[in-house]
């Protein structure tokens, strides 16, 4: 007998950082879209992505999508701050048919919740200095006071698991002072890799403070175009995703797959294969699944 129910509509996302910061937001993903297949890119090779060049990393991003849309993406979430501030606009410009879903510290909703009037915004120095996050502050801060710390070293200590060290704690406590010091309420994450040091951060500010991760939004935002876009729910649809797609929740990075693996149970709650994909040298800007020949 032929089974006449349509298949769930599976969606395709592809989601990326520079390391682990992202699965923060592939998380909030899952939950909005249980059904959907992710490819979670993590470009270790280049991590932290906000000691480089903007030209540098507008590159990075660009053959990541590239190499996604490859492997079937149909949305692609830039699941890093810093490379939203320095490549959101010329990833639009240069694959116009695909949607993007970007990050940009989350001012808006901070301001409208803040009683004291004082907003600290946590995030790296290349966010800091893109033109997104003046645009944001320029737009939505109006009378509100808003203090920045860059938090040097954090994005390190968590790409290797320290979550709850003393030098995580003292890099968080030079941030935090200054600003609980000046009277702020609300705490924004202008970084993805922040959020996994959330406990850490409210044991410092305590409960009063709120802590503004961005995630559950950006992944509302992420269902939104996907639903926009799900015309064909059909059986159809299932059957033309391909073959090799493998299972549901997918994880590549252009580094080091067991250091990946070991950290998946830590952040996601869930373990997982990695595989390893390689930037080509020269020509860069492309991403393969072999080892590149070095000539
Ligand atoms: N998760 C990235 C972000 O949101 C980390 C930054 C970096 O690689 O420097 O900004």
């Amino acid at each position: 007998m032929i089974d006449s129910k349509p298949k769930q509509y599976k969606p395709v996302i592809g989601v990326f950082d520079s390391g682990v910061g992202g699965l923060s937001v592939l998380s909030a993903i899952w939950n909005e879209l249980p059904h959907a297949v992710t490819l979670y890119l993590a470009d270790q090779a280049h991590v932290p992505y906000s000691l480089r060049p903007e030209t540098e990393v507008r590159e990075y991003a660009a053959g990541i999508t590239r190499y996604l849309i490859v492997q079937g993406a149909e949305v692609i979430v830039v699941a890093c701050n810093t490379a939203s501030a320095a490549a959101l606009e010329h990833l639009r410009q240069t694959f116009k048919d695909v949607p993007f879903v970007g990050m940009e510290p989350a001012v808006k909703p901070a301001v409208e919740k803040t009683s004291s009037g004082v907003v600290g915004v946590l995030a790296t120095p290349a966010t800091f200095q893109g033109a997104l996050y003046a645009s944001v502050v320029e737009r939505f801060a109006g009378d509100v006071k808003i203090i920045q710390h860059t938090c040097p070293g954090l994005v390190e200590l968590i790409e290797n698991g320290f979550l709850n060290s003393t030098f995580t704690r003292d890099i968080l406590e030079d941030a935090l002072q200054p600003m609980l010091e000046q009277g702020v309420d609300t705490i924004v994450l202008g970084c993805t890799h922040y959020p996994f040091v959330i406990p850490l951060i409210q044991d410092i500010v305590g409960p009063k403070v709120r802590v503004i991760d961005p995630a559950p939004a950006v992944a509302r935002q992420v269902r939104r175009i996907v639903e926009k876009g799900s015309k064909d729910t059909t059986e159809d649809y299932a059957q033309s995703l391909p073959d090799t797609m493998g299972p549901s929740k997918k994880y590549l990075t252009t580094k080091d797959p067991p250091k990946l693996e070991s950290m998946l149970p830590l952040l996601l709650k869930q373990g997982g294969k990695v595989k390893q994909i390689y930037w080509e040298k020269p020509p860069a800007g492309f991403l393969t699944d072999n080892l590149p020949r070095v000539s």
